[in-house]
């Protein structure tokens, strides 16, 4: 088992373009061969794949980074009627509560949309719910790539095909000089580059602003958008709650999921205090996308 990890990670790392040093621990490489079971194809042919990277990682590689921020932007205007839109992806996540890829509650269940909250189920639903975002940012970046004509075309083939979601680590003390949220969250404006020059985008990464015909009839906004109110002070809560959750849970129901499994019943009080999903809803309240006035995943 091992040895076929160390083969796959051999590949992708021969392949896409290699870690910078001190980027990849043991951990993040078998955590990213085990990514590979939760295979998004990223077009790549020869079964190359890149890593996830942390998102300040990411951009240090300027043509991945290029890639993903016009991949994501395309993302973005796909129309909402698509199920691989932005607008439906996003709605598994919470509300609006809408159908995803015409997918109706079965009969006599309750329409409140497709999140396993409470449940063991949540960070195995989570992980293929990223997947699944993942492809769609991959069908984006391919579909830019591809559109370029003449001898950029291969590097920016290249790099979406080495492209994958990157995370950020919420839970990494910033340096003194840096924002405790990063910047790439909240500016305005992205500087990209193109087959025709350098230019600057709205940044995809900074909100979501609904099509009129689009439900968002669960906030009074047309847009959501990150929130800058993420402290140092938050960071160390974040901390303190993953340490716990690592630390205390004796069981998979106790580190998965706030829901009590030995009978208590529901209710705040009684639910368990540190595991992966109150962590996830934590940090979803602090750096917003509204999921902090209702469960919505924008
Ligand atoms: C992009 O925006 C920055 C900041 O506003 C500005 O300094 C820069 O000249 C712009 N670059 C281009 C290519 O438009
Ligand atoms: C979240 O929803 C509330 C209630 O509808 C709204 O007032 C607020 O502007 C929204 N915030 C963000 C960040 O979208
Ligand atoms: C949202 O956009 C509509 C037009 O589509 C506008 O009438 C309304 O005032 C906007 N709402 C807010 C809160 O900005
Ligand atoms: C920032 O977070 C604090 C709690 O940590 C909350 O009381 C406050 O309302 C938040 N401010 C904004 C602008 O969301």
């Amino acid at each position: 088992m091992i040895q076929l990890w160390e083969t796959a990670l051999l590949l992708a790392l021969a392949t896409c373009s290699s870690a910078q040093s001190g980027e990849i621990f043991q951990f993040d490489q078998a955590l990213s061969t085990l990514n590979q079971a939760l295979v998004s194809n990223t077009g790549s042919t020869g079964g190359e794949v890149g890593y996830r990277r942390e998102i300040h990682a990411l951009q240090e590689n300027e043509d991945e980074w290029n890639i993903y921020l016009l991949g994501f932007a395309r993302f973005k205007e796909v129309e909402d009627s698509e199920p691989m839109s932005y607008y439906q992806i996003a709605a598994i996540h919470g509300q609006p509560y809408v159908s995803w890829d015409n997918d109706e509650p079965c009969d006599g269940c309750s329409s409140s949309g497709y999140c396993t909250h409470q449940s063991t189920l949540f960070p195995t639903w989570h992980r293929a719910y990223m997947a699944l975002f993942e492809q769609a940012l991959s069908l984006n970046a391919m579909s830019v790539a591809k559109q370029v004509t003449g001898n950029e075309r291969g590097r920016y083939v290249r790099a979406a095909q080495c492209l994958r979601l990157p995370s950020w680590d919420w839970a990494n003390l910033p340096l003194e000089t840096a924002d405790s949220f990063p910047r790439v969250f909240t500016d305005e404006e992205m500087l990209v580059s193109t087959p025709s020059g350098r230019a600057n985008i709205t940044n995809p990464l900074k909100s979501y602003v609904f099509r009129p015909n689009e439900d968002h009839s669960f906030m009074n906004a047309n847009e959501t958008y990150r929130r800058r109110n993420f402290t140092l002070s938050d960071i160390l809560q974040l901390r303190a709650d993953l340490w716990a959750t690592l630390s205390s849970a004796q069981t998979y129901p106790d580190f998965s999921t706030e829901a009590r499994l030995d009978g208590a019943g529901k209710g705040t009080e009684s639910l368990n205090p540190s595991n992966l999903d109150a962590i996830h809803d934590h940090v979803h309240v602090l750096v917003g996308g509204n999921m902090s006035v209702v469960t919505s995943g924008f």
